[in-house]
């Protein structure tokens, strides 16, 4: 297919690409959180798949994250995080995602019992074979619940640290509101001494100066959303100068409304203003869909050329934590695309 008749979300969907933001307990399909809780002989707090599928009617990001937790109780062995990590896995690299880095919530695991060497050993199993029959890189990034305690934080950074190895970074998540970034500083303080980098969600609900605040106080390297940067221009001239890539997911955010449509979503301007945007997927079991899935629906509302998408493309792979040989060859096979 050559350019004269690839359309641009055809570029868009078949070009070399990486996933900086998506959480694996946000992969867990309706159908794999049955069939694991039949295996595990738990009963979901759904009649079936259907009555869980209906339950994905989301108000804000509070409404959403407690269907989350309450599926993520599907979750309970090795072979289940393996399964799950194989799962999102497969519809990635069959949307050409080449890289992904991936967030786990110890903390929700943990707090039932599930200990956090069994965590890891099914997302490390699931990887492993993810790389041998794909080729896909993956990163881990262990994010702390920012509606925990910073005690929890740390306790849970301190059990983290015989798993270093399997490591790469650590986040910030959960409910943004009234729990700022700041809370979180002699967490990501420790982080660093233990030689990671850090990311956080920010600007998502909350406003931009937790995006500030996250650069400031926690060190962060990249932002997860940051959306709302847009509201200070102060925030979104830092952000383009530093070349702070933010990992944008446009379906969550029309999903758990912070944009009515995906119309008045920002990610036009944030380019604008030349921001080093990429596009993520986020929780894509919840919020209607995978890679492809994003770029299909801001195709739709905003008819992006093939150029734009492809600056989207090299923004994920040089923003991410890939090996410099992967990336090199990732943005040729990019620009090969482009040429051919
Ligand atoms: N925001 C905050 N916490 C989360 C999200 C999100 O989009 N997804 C999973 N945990
Ligand atoms: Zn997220």
């Amino acid at each position: 297919m050559s350019l004269v008749t690839m359309s641009a979300v055809d570029f868009a969907c078949r070009m070399p690409k990486a996933e900086l933001h998506v959480h694996i307990e946000g992969t867990l399909e309706p159908d794999l959180a049955f069939a694991l809780a039949r295996r595990n002989g738990l009963t979901l707090p759904f009649r079936d798949e259907e009555a869980l599928r209906a339950a994905k009617n989301f108000t804000d990001l509070q409404s959403f994250l407690d269907l989350y937790y309450a599926c993520a109780d599907a979750l309970r062995t090795a072979e289940d995080f393996s399964d799950l990590m194989l799962a999102y896995l497969a519809r990635a690299q069959a949307d050409h995602v080449v890289h992904a880095e991936i967030f786990f919530d110890p903390q929700t695991h943990t707090a039932r019992g599930v200990p956090l060497a069994v965590v890891i050993e099914g997302l490390d199993a699931g990887r492993r074979e993810g790389k041998k029959r794909w080729g896909i890189t993956t990163r881990l990034i262990l994010c702390f619940l920012r509606h925990l305690s910073e005690e929890d934080a740390l306790s849970t950074l301190k059990s983290a640290e015989p798993f270093l190895a399997s490591i790469d970074g650590f986040g910030l998540d959960s409910s943004e509101r009234d729990h700022p970034p700041r809370k979180f500083e002699r967490a990501f303080a420790r982080v660093r001494a233990l030689g990671r980098p850090g990311v956080a969600h920010a600007g998502e609900e909350g406003p931009p100066a937790y995006i500030s605040e996250a650069l400031d106080l926690l060190k962060a390297v990249r932002i997860d959303h940051g959306v709302r940067a847009v509201e200070d221009p102060r925030v979104l001239r830092r952000l383009a100068a530093e070349g702070i890539a933010l990992t944008v997911c446009p379906l969550s955010n029309v999903r758990l409304c912070v944009y009515p449509t995906m119309a008045d979503h920002v990610l036009p301007q944030l380019l604008e203003a030349g921001v080093k945007v990429t596009v993520n997927s986020d929780d894509p079991a919840y919020f209607g869909g995978y890679m492809n899935d994003n770029i299909r629906a801001l195709q739709a509302a905003f008819d992006f050329d093939i150029p734009t998408w492809a600056l989207l493309g090299r923004n994920s792979i040089e923003a991410s934590w890939a090996a410099p040989a992967d990336k090199k060859r990732w943005l040729l096979a990019l620009e090969n695309l482009l040429r051919s």
